[in-house]
């Protein structure tokens, strides 16, 4: 695997494949690697000649400092597993490179999803993302980008910029990988104790009746009484929201329409680690 730290280094080793018409797959990351990123790049493989990792973590997309400060940067290990999994270029920048102008201003139109549930609580979120995303995207210009469905607002707010700036790559959205309990994979489940862990399958569990019943018919505001008692009954879990949404919008739904489809998504502290999780309801 070939790890480049400048944009220059990667932008001209790029150049060839590119003449060659090679097609290339980025996976943008912020490290701290785990299956459910394995699994992005294992999407990319299948879809590209060229897979590109990047792991950067983006300091414009948190907005509290100490969660920047925490965030976990076991490079050695990222390094390994991506080698073995792969991956041809690893690209790993330092912030000074990204964002070399440090009053940089960005700002993109994303009405409402920039508002609603991640984006009323991490006010600022999301810009930070596509300030970013948007900058790998124009340094790497790949065919496809690989990103999971398990930050479900996230992917939506990827293809809204794809479609405000036209940008010509296609997007794969890649389905939460789980453990065997359930628990969706993230670097924050570290954090947790066995205990917390064993607690965090409320989320799934809670995921799983609300499909079954939403495949039943049942009124959504019976759906979300259940969803919000079965985890209040786990005990120890601090629900910050379950809702479900229209998927394109993420709008709350109040009823069903037959032409559309929906996501069920949760957030959740455990122990003091916030966790995020969802399932689509239609398929
Ligand atoms: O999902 C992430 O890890 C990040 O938000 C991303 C897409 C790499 C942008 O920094």
């Amino acid at each position: 695997m070939e790890i480049f730290n400048t944009q220059d280094t990667l932008r001209e080793y790029l150049a060839k494949p590119r003449a060659k018409d090679l097609k290339i797959a980025l996976v943008p990351t912020m490290g701290a690697l785990h299956e459910g990123h394995i699994s992005l790049i294992s999407a990319a493989k299948k879809h590209a000649d060229i897979v590109v990792c990047s792991i950067f973590v983006n300091p414009t997309q948190f907005n509290d400092p100490k969660d920047l400060e925490k965030y976990p940067k076991p490079i050695e290990n990222d390094i390994q597993l991506l080698t073995k999994n792969g991956c041809d270029i690893l690209f790993l920048p330092s912030v000074e490179e990204m964002y070399p102008d440090t009053n940089e201003q960005w700002h993109l139109d994303l009405g409402r999803l920039d508002q609603i549930w991640e984006g009323a609580q991490r006010p600022g979120h999301f810009q930070g993302v596509t300030q970013i995303v948007y900058k790998l995207f124009t340094l790497v210009q790949p065919d496809v980008a690989c990103f999971g469905q398990k930050d479900f607002q996230q992917v939506m707010v990827i293809q809204r910029m794809i479609e405000i700036k036209q940008l010509n790559v296609e997007l794969i959205i890649c389905p939460i990988i789980r453990s065997n309990e359930g628990l969706a994979l993230s670097s924050r489940n570290v954090r947790l104790s066995l205990n917390g862990k064993k607690k965090a399958l409320v989320l799934y569990r809670t995921l799983q009746a609300t499909k079954a019943a939403f495949k039943e018919n049942i009124p959504i505001a019976e759906i979300q009484h259940l969803a919000e008692k079965m985890i209040d009954e786990e005990g120890e879990v601090d629900l910050e929201y379950f809702a479900i949404s229209e998927t394109r919008t993420l709008e709350r739904a109040d009823t069903i329409e037959h032409n559309k489809d929906y996501v069920a998504h949760v957030v959740a502290w455990i122990e003091g680690v916030r966790l995020i999780d969802n399932m689509l309801l239609n398929d």
